[in-house]
């Protein structure tokens, strides 16, 4: 078993499998089916430095598809040498053809583009198509293919049109023309598998205890024992996983910052101190700084300066509260010295990419960030791990399914969805909106399912009817959307009932709202928040 000192991520592991990304929109995937099989693996960009990518000690490298060809002037590179240092290697799709170009075969533009399934026939065996049927459905998406392989390989499965799989295992490269990691490659999981287990001898311990284990012992050796550390906290299952795990490694001497921003949801701000008190036993100091918000939203309208205004206060609010805690440490004679923050793996790849960001990633959603002249070191405990992981972490934390399973809440809370001035009259219409909504969603099963859910109050008053007496007020909108990400989303079919439900209880309950309409707008072209 190999420790690496590992310079590039902060889990200890036994085994390691890295992929070097060039710039396929499915590497993430590729990472993502290797851990299923708790495995750990690590996407570097494909310009990582030889050295670098030694010193992870990999068990295997996975070379991924891209959108080049090995022909273009900007094709993404990789140090050749990767090739020749014997450690097992697939290559997938462009990883495919930079193996055969670099390798001494040739590649070419294919005779017949292929993108979406193709059938690929195993021609010859190989340990990568162990146990894999003769004939199976495979998702392509190439313009070039292997027109001559090079010295030493041989093809080990075709489509009608093209070389699908390559072998030279006296080398151990192997190499794939199609996806494995994408849903549509059915039997995709088992060639990753045959590749990382059977052919890395990669080791599949890395499981949710041993991550907790290791994380904890990390931090503790870190921190020492008598450093303390500071957390921000939303009430969101980022935020709240590092909390309890950095709360696992050194207990009281982590101190939890919730701040009220004044825009949070109804009964939000009570609630979250209950839960990370009563229930995840954090030290939590909570300030209620809504009214210095809101004073500082006054008379604001545009929807960025709406959140430069609440990203300052914030800031200004965790520092003078942070300042405290050290001031505090300073006078028991400890050091305040950590900050902890939820970053998660997308967050990271996204900013090493090939391509750098690979989308643009609002600035304004990170919220908080390190106070400029208070010089604490970070601790980012997720920082390896994807959304979904971080919940299985925090499902074998034991913490409540109802923290793990909240849909996100932007950091600019209700005043990106209070078109219009945030007034506290306006925010307390739309709390209560809000509260049916997520109430009825809940209640019709349907939380769980849609990325988010919730209302919109719109800065125009429509006429109505109510009993005898005509109304005047404002018009809500009820938003409800599918997605995996965040990046794109579909607007969601709700049932008709589920609508009518919200609909005649935000009118009939909320006094300031006449009207409820739903959003059909998916993304692109809308964006998930009205601003
Ligand atoms: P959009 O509206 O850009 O949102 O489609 C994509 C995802 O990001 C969230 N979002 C934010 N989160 N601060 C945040 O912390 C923000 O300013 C912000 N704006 C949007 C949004 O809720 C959705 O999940």
């Amino acid at each position: 078993m190999t420790t690496p000192n590992n310079p590039g991520t902060s889990s200890p592991f036994s085994s390691v499998i890295l992929i070097l990304d060039f710039g396929s929109q499915y590497t993430q995937l590729i990472a993502r089916r290797i851990r299923e099989f708790n495995v750990f693996s690590v996407v570097l960009p494909c310009t990582t430095p030889l050295e670098k990518i030694l010193a992870y000690h990999p068990a295997g490298i996975i070379l991924s598809g891209g959108p080049s060809s090995v022909y273009d002037t900007n094709a993404p590179r990789a140090d050749k040498a990767i090739l020749d240092i014997g450690l097992p290697i697939l290559g997938i799709c462009y990883g495919l053809q930079f193996i055969t170009h670099h390798l001494g075969g040739r590649v070419a533009p294919a005779a017949a583009r292929e993108y979406g399934y193709a059938e690929v026939t195993v021609v010859e065996q190989t340990p990568l198509f162990g146990g894999l049927p003769a004939t199976m459905p495979v998702w392509m998406s190439h313009g070039d293919h292997a027109e001559m392989l090079a010295p030493g390989f041989r093809v080990v499965a075709r489509t009608p049109n093209a070389v699908a799989g390559i072998a030279d295992e006296a080398r151990r490269i192997w190499a794939v023309q199609f996806h494995p990691e994408v849903a549509h490659t059915r039997q995709g999981t088992e060639l990753l598998r045959n590749f990382v287990v059977e052919i890395c001898g990669a080791r599949q311990d890395w499981t949710p205890e041993h991550f907790i284990a290791s994380t904890v012992a990390r931090i503790r050796e870190q921190v020492g024992p008598h450093g303390h550390a500071i957390c921000g906290l939303s009430g969101g299952v980022d935020s709240s996983v590092a909390a309890v795990l950095v709360a696992r490694a050194i207990g009281s001497r982590l101190t939890c910052i919730f701040v009220n921003n004044g825009v949070l949801r109804k009964d939000e701000f009570e609630k979250v101190q209950r839960t990370m008190r009563e229930e995840l036993h954090l030290n939590v100091v909570a300030v209620d700084a809504s009214e210095r918000f809101l004073a500082r939203l006054a008379g604001v309208t545009d929807p960025e300066q709406k959140r430069k205004a609440i990203g300052g206060e914030f800031i200004a609010v965790f520092d003078d509260e942070a300042g405290k805690i050290v001031d505090a440490g300073h006078s028991a004679n400890e050091e305040v010295g950590w900050l902890v923050q939820g970053t998660l793996y997308p967050d990271v790849i996204e900013s090493a990419s090939v391509h750098g960001p690979s989308h643009v990633i609002k600035s304004h959603h990170n919220v908080g960030g390190l106070p400029a002249d208070m010089k604490l070191k970070l601790i980012e405990p997720l920082r390896d791990l994807f959304k979904d992981e971080v919940r299985r972490i925090g499902r074998d934390l034991q913490m409540p399914e109802e923290i793990l399973e909240r849909q996100p809440f932007p950091g600019p809370g209700l005043a990106v969805r209070i078109l219009g001035e945030v007034t506290p009259e306006r925010v307390a219409i739309l709390q209560e909106a809000d509260a049916i909504c997520t109430a009825e969603i809940k209640r019709a099963g349907l939380y769980r399912k849609l990325w988010q859910s919730f209302a919109v109050l719109l800065p125009v008053k429509t006429v109505g009817v109510m009993g005898d007496q005509r109304t005047y007020a404002y018009t809500c909108a009820i938003r409800a959307v599918e997605s995996e990400d965040g990046m794109t989303a579909d607007w969601a079919a709700l049932p008709y009932e589920v609508l009518r439900t919200i609909s005649s209880r935000i009118v009939s309950e909320v006094r300031g709202i006449n009207r409820v309409v739903y959003d059909i707008t998916s993304k692109p072209p809308g964006t998930i928040e009205w601003e």
